[in-house]
This record gives structure tokens, sequence and C-alpha cells, in this order.
């Protein structure tokens, strides 16, 4: 069924809207036309989280609560889902959540201004786990920005919901909610307002019917890229094809060669599968953006942007991904290796879309990766490493290094991996290989580092890959 208007669930009813523009946030959207003005606007680029807001996604017959940044998410994407607001936690008879409780007991808000984003990133927390650690609380207000209580306050408090039995009235209304979401839940959606297109398939079928007519529209998976040529660039996108609609491009598979990933698969759900697999992958995920950024970004939209600070990219070229590549007839797979063409340029024709990506599973192998930022949280890499090596009998059989941050488009150090192959990783070899880096790079400067620094990291975090796997410390500290 297709519809060319959005429903979604809202204080247990579903709301319809018709007409919407599809660049409309869906913060603007709330303050404006709900009306409701406890999710703040910061910076309008998901950058502070004072905007979150929570999204219910109906996943395996349970509801998924994943907080987002409102400021960057356009209006219809939140088609059947349910949307819970700062002021939708207070329950009818007027008491308050025991997040919003835990808030006030422990002091976690000064000004305010911050407060209803941090009290949907720990709502979102206390709804998706049993268990509240430093390393959960600390992950769930990574994209939440306070610039006067201090954080200690608001930590405490995540931390007194420990003794909460995680009960709420969600939990007491959770099967009439899901039954409403089943309502909605599979509606594609084509809306045509004010010279605007709009679309959200729910299958890949559906989306090259609709790609045969519309090759030109912007393919919107996390908007986390894109949407930000609306909210900041203060540009028109005419034209959207929203792809994490799409139903068979979420999902994460593997055999025993490799791991496959659909296009529309949030990063947060790639950050949970993969760890088992390879655990540094993992680990820079958790400082990729912030969670309210990986609930929605894909690892096909990164790989789309081709950014040179892209973080998936260097750790799929090191583990020689390939990534299938989908249009109205023909499926075409590229090793990523070929993929980037210049900054920010990729072979993806018009009409082309993104299917999934392929990443080897190298089990001998050890796989290590950096990300070196100013600050630890929801930064841009100065530089990010990624180091696959197979070393047999104490000599390196195999190697793949690849680097973000040091050249136009996210790179394979080939001079470096020259030194290295077939050699023994002893001292000489690491100071010849970590020479080479000059002939592989000639990194910029920038805001995020000057040039010189770059290459100085490069070549340490190559030291630092090297001296653990000596140690055999199979997985990398945090650069
Ligand atoms: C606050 C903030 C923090 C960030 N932190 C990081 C970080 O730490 N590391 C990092 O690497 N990036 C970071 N980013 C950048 C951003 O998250 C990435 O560029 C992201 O991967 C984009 O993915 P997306 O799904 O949101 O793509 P979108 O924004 O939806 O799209 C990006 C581009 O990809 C294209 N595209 C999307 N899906 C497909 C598809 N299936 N097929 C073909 N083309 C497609 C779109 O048309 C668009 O051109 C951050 C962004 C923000 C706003
Ligand atoms: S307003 Fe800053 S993250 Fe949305
Ligand atoms: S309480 Fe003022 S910004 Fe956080």
């Amino acid at each position: 069924m297709t519809s060319n208007y959005i429903s979604f669930i809202h204080r247990g009813r579903i709301v319809k809207i018709k007409n919407l523009d599809s660049n409309e946030t869906l913060l603007n959207y709330i303050r404006t036309k709900l009306t409701k003005i406890g999710s703040k606007n910061g910076c309008s680029e998901g950058g502070c989280g004072a905007c979150t807001v929570v999204l219910g996604e109906l996943k395996n017959n349970e509801i998924k609560y994943r907080a987002i940044n409102s400021c960057i998410t356009f209006v219809p994407t939140i088609q059947g889902k349910q949307l819970i607001l700062v002021e939708d936690l207070i329950s009818k008879d007027g008491s308050l959540h025991p997040v919003q409780e835990a808030m006030v007991n422990y002091h976690g808000s000064q000004c305010g201004f911050c407060t209803p984003g941090f009290v949907m990133a720990l709502f979102a927390m206390f709804k998706q786990n049993s268990k509240f650690t430093n390393d959960i609380i600390k992950d769930s207000i990574a994209g939440n920005l306070c610039r006067c209580t201090g954080y200690q306050p608001i930590i405490k408090a995540a931390k007194s919901l420990k003794n909460k039995k995680n009960f709420d009235h969600f939990s007491q209304n959770q099967k009439t909610t899901i039954n409403l979401l089943k309502k909605i839940n599979n509606i594609s959606i084509a809306i045509k307002t004010n010279g605007r297109k709009y679309f959200a398939p729910r299958y890949v079928s559906e989306l090259k019917k609709i790609l045969k007519q519309n090759s030109d529209a912007n393919l919107l998976s996390g908007g986390t890229d894109l949407s930000l040529r609306v909210t900041k660039e203060r540009q028109d996108i005419n034209s959207i094809i929203y792809m994490n609609s799409i139903v068979d491009l979420n999902y994460i598979k593997n055999n025993d060669q490799y791991i496959e990933v659909g296009a529309s698969t949030p990063l947060m759900d790639l950050e949970i599968y993969i760890q088992k697999y390879y655990p540094d992958f993992t680990k820079i995920l958790r400082r990729y953006g912030s969670p309210q950024i990986r609930n929605v970004g894909t690892v096909a939209g990164n790989i789309a942007t081709a950014s040179p600070i892209g973080d998936c990219l260097p750790l799929l070229l090191s583990l020689n991904a390939q990534v299938v590549l989908k249009d109205l007839k023909d499926t075409k797979t590229l090793f990523l290796d070929s993929f980037f063409i210049n900054y920010r340029k990729t072979k993806l024709k018009k009409g082309q879309f993104i299917h999934s990506i392929t990443i080897p599973l190298f089990k001998k192998n050890k796989f290590k990766a950096y990300k070196v930022s100013k600050r630890f949280d929801d930064d841009i890499s100065s530089v990010c490493a990624a180091f696959n090596i197979g070393i047999v009998k104490n000599k390196i059989q195999s190697v793949r290094i690849a680097f973000g941050g040091m050249a136009s488009i996210p790179k394979r150090a080939n001079f470096c991996e020259k030194i290295l192959l077939n050699s023994l990783m002893d001292d000489e070899t690491i100071n010849k290989a970590k020479k080479a880096l000059e002939k592989d790079f000639k990194p910029i400067s920038d805001m995020r580092a000057s040039g010189l620094y770059r290459m100085e990291v490069a070549k340490n975090l190559l030291e630092k890959c090297c001296i653990e796997i000596k140690e055999n410390k199979l997985i990398g500290v945090y650069a």
C-alpha cells in the first residue's frame, strides 16, 4: 500500500500528516506545529544533542527505542514509528519519569537548555538496557553537550537508575503501541507537494520502479550528511528517496568467509554485530559521532560520501571490502579500493544505489584500528588507521594498511605495505615502513590537524600496532 501522507504514533494514537514539506526538520515540526518546545535547537547539525527525541520502532515484535537528533531528521522519515518527546515522559497522573526524577534528585540541570536532550538520551538507555555500567552511561550521553552542570551529576543520576525497575507507562502501554505500530509500519510513501517529491519505498523492487522515473533523486539514508545541506547550507532538496524504509536492505548476515551488511542497516546494529569478528571495528564505531548519529547513519551512506575522514572507510579498505551496486537491471560488485575516484567522488552512477557491503573474514590475521581526534567523543578523525596483518612463523605474509585523514580520499599505504610484506616485524623493518608512509601520503593542514602532525601520528600508529602485535595484544588500545 502506498500513501501520500505519513502516519506515526504519538501519545497513544495514530497521527496523520498531509501536505508536508519533505525538507522540514522534525525539530521544527515538533516546536512549531506540535507546539511542544521542550526539545531545543542548539546547533542544527547533530552535534549538541539538545534536540534529542526517541523513536520507537517495531523489530521482531518488540519496540526498539532509539535516540535521534530531531534537528537533522526530515519529518516524513518518522512514518510508521512512535515519536516520544520529553513532554511525553510524565505520566497521566503528573508524576515524573524515573529518568526525570533522577535528574532532579542528583541536580543534573542548571540553565536547563541541554536537559531535555540528556533526559531523552538517558530514557533511550533506560528502555534499551538492563544494566547501566559506566561504559553504557558514557556512551549513551556521548552525543549530548552541557556547558554548565558538568557531567558528574548527570552520570550520578544515570547510575541511580540501576535501582529502578524498568517499568513505566511505556511498558504498561506496550501491547497497545505494538498493535498501533503494526497498523502503520508497512506503508510505502509517495508525497508530491509544492514541487517537491519524497518517496519511502518498503522493498528494493519498489525502489527500482521509483528510480526508473526519478534517477536524479537524492538517496537519503540516515541523513547525517545529506540533511545538513538543508539545515546548514540552506539548500533545498527537491527530490528524495528514503532508503532506510527499505526492509530488505536492513540486515546483517555472515557465512564462513564474509559478513554482508544491507545498505539501510544502522551503524549501531553493525557495531554490535561485528564485535565478535573484529573488536577494533566496534571500538572505532563507538567513537563514531554519537548514539543519535549511529542509530540512523549507515555504512552505505558513509561509503557514498567518499569522505577522506569517513571512519568506516579505512577499516573497510584494510579488510578488502566489496560494495554491491545495483540499478534497474544490473548488479555490479566493486572492491572498495577502486570505488573512490577523487575528493568526495565515487564510481556510483545515476540510477545506481549501494545495495550491500561484504566484509571478508580474515580469521588468522590481526586486525587493529585507531582513531585520533581532538576530542574523544563525538568528533571527526584527524587520522584514522586500520591494519590487517597476517603473520606466519614470524614473517608478515599478508598486509593491508589504510588511512583516513591522510589524503583526499581514504587510501591504502602501498609503499609501506611493500616494505612490510615478507619481512620480519623487527625494528629495522618498522622504521623503514614508517619512512615509506612519507611516499604514500602528503597530508594537508586544516582545522583538525597540521600535515606534519598527521604524518607523525600515522607513523606512531604503525609502530603502536606493530608493538601490540609483537606483545600479542589482540585488541588495539584506543589511540
Ligand atoms: C554530529 C555528526 C557526527 C559525525 N561523526 C562522524 C564520525 O565520527 N565519523 C564519520 O565517519 N562520520 C561522521 N559523521 C558523518 C556522517 O555520519 C557520515 O557521513 C554518514 O556515514 C552518512 O551516512 P548516512 O546514512 O547518514 O548518509 P546520508 O546522509 O543519508 O547520505 C550521505 C550520502 O550518501 C548517499 N547515499 C546514502 N545511502 C546510499 C545508498 N544506499 N546508495 C547510494 N548512495 C547513498 C546520499 O545520497 C548522500 O550523498 C558525523 C555527522 C554528524 C552530523
Ligand atoms: S540541535 Fe544540536 S544536535 Fe540537534
Ligand atoms: S544545564 Fe546549562 S547547558 Fe547543560
